[in-house]
């Protein structure tokens, strides 16, 4: 009966997919899981983070449990902007959000006429995708190479879209150990992308939610600041922080910088969707910033995960037959894997189950119509080494005795 009510934008809205799949596995004893994209709980500051929220609101309670600025706490602002030593840019250029979804639905809303293009690598986070497209976008994906976004491919596609009389608003792109597939874009690609991105006029949505946990490797710098310190850009490229990775998930905290403009609007979505975020985690945030526990626990993370990427790994290179692939990431919570073109990995996922193993198919992480079929993600930040080194076992015995 409701259904006759529903506006024809949510009758057609998808769901995400994943959530449904990885619902199928719950309650199945014994089964490992490498579906999930969640971050360890033992990775959560729980002792510093209690009590935080105890003295935040305690002292500064008449302040932080009343309605805040739907641009977020200017501490936690001058807490951020310090911490990434981004002297020159103010608060203006800045707004907290609910979670890096909120700003990238707020940075959508704020750019996307329906039927307007964003680009994106293929494959891309699910999250995100389902939002453009709920958001009347037309999502085109580009594939990717060791490197990260192809930069040919990339061209090809804008040359063919603008030939159809499409309107390319946008690249989102998730340059350090991609969801889902674990690649971190290469410096001379980052640059060559840039300037490419500037040359053509299309806007660069940059989702950083990985790239402060590199196990090993050169930090490489981000979009946002090529931009803004190499080329002197400052409204190319709008770079959305998450803290999920790094503090909990179920604080919500994320922020995003850019061109002030641009943050002012995607203000005004927040005013409308939210009022403001959780004030007192707000707070709590810039004081774990002010009291200078960022860089130590987030070194504290990147020790703890780097063993279960190695067992994963090792794991995958003693088990898995050559005809399979996988990418080899220095952090992040994600390897993808390459299949033989022939197998189909919906299909896999659902034998892999009888076979106590999961994950989440590759053809999840496409825009529509522009599914591969043979890949698939695997988590290796929820799972105990053991578990890693049994579910990895017992996934590649299965496509081998698939392939024989
Ligand atoms: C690439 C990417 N962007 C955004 C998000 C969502 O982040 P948040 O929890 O801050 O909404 C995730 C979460 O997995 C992600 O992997």
């Amino acid at each position: 009966m409701i259904n006759n009510y529903l506006s024809q934008t949510t009758k057609v809205m998808k769901s995400s997919l994943i959530r449904e799949l990885v619902a199928t596995t719950k309650n199945v004893p014994g089964l490992i899981s490498f579906a999930g994209g969640f971050p360890s709980p033992a990775t959560f500051p729980k002792d510093i983070l209690s009590k935080l929220y105890g003295e935040v609101v305690a002292e500064e309670g008449r302040d932080v449990l009343q309605y805040g600025s739907s641009e977020g706490d200017n501490f936690l602002k001058s807490e951020l902007l310090k911490w990434e030593g981004y002297g020159d840019l103010n608060q203006d250029n800045m707004i907290i959000t609910v979670g890096a979804t909120n700003a990238i639905y707020y940075m959508t809303r704020a750019l996307i006429d329906e039927g307007d293009v964003i680009l994106c690598e293929a494959p891309s986070f699910l999250g995100s995708l389902v939002a453009f497209d709920a958001l009347g976008a037309d999502v085109q994906g580009i594939p990717m190479d060791a490197e990260g976004l192809d930069l040919h491919k990339m061209m090809e596609k804008v040359k063919q879209l603008r030939e159809n009389g499409k309107k390319i608003k946008f690249l989102y792109t998730i340059p350090d150990f991609q969801n889902p597939a674990g690649v971190s874009m290469s410096l001379a690609r980052r640059h060559e992308l840039l300037n490419y991105c500037e040359a053509e006029g299309i806007l660069v949505m940059e989702d950083n939610p990985y790239s402060r946990l590199r196990f090993s490797g050169e930090v490489l710098p981000t979009l946002f600041r090529i931009a803004h310190e190499e080329m002197k850009n400052s409204y190319l490229v709008t770079e959305i922080i998450s803290f999920s990775k790094i503090l909990g998930p179920g604080m919500r905290v994320a922020y995003a910088k850019g061109d002030a403009t641009l943050i002012n609007k995607m203000v005004s979505w927040q005013q409308k969707v939210n009022v403001c975020p959780d004030c007192v985690t707000e707070r709590v945030a810039a004081k774990f910033l002010a009291g200078g526990y960022m860089n130590p626990h987030i070194q504290s993370i990147c020790d703890f995960y780097k063993p279960y990427l190695a067992k994963m790994l090792d794991s995958l290179s003693v088990n898995m037959p050559p005809y399979v692939q996988w990418t080899t990431p220095s952090g992040g919570i994600f390897i993808w894997l390459w299949l033989p073109e022939d197998m189909n990995a919906d299909k896999l996922f659902f034998q892999a189950k009888e076979h106590l193993v999961t994950f989440i198919p590759g053809s999840k992480f496409y825009p529509e119509g522009q599914e591969k079929f043979n890949c698939l993600r695997l988590n290796y930040t929820y799972s105990s080494l053991e578990q890693i080194e049994t579910g990895i076992e017992r996934l590649a015995g299965l496509i081998k005795s698939i392939y024989a």
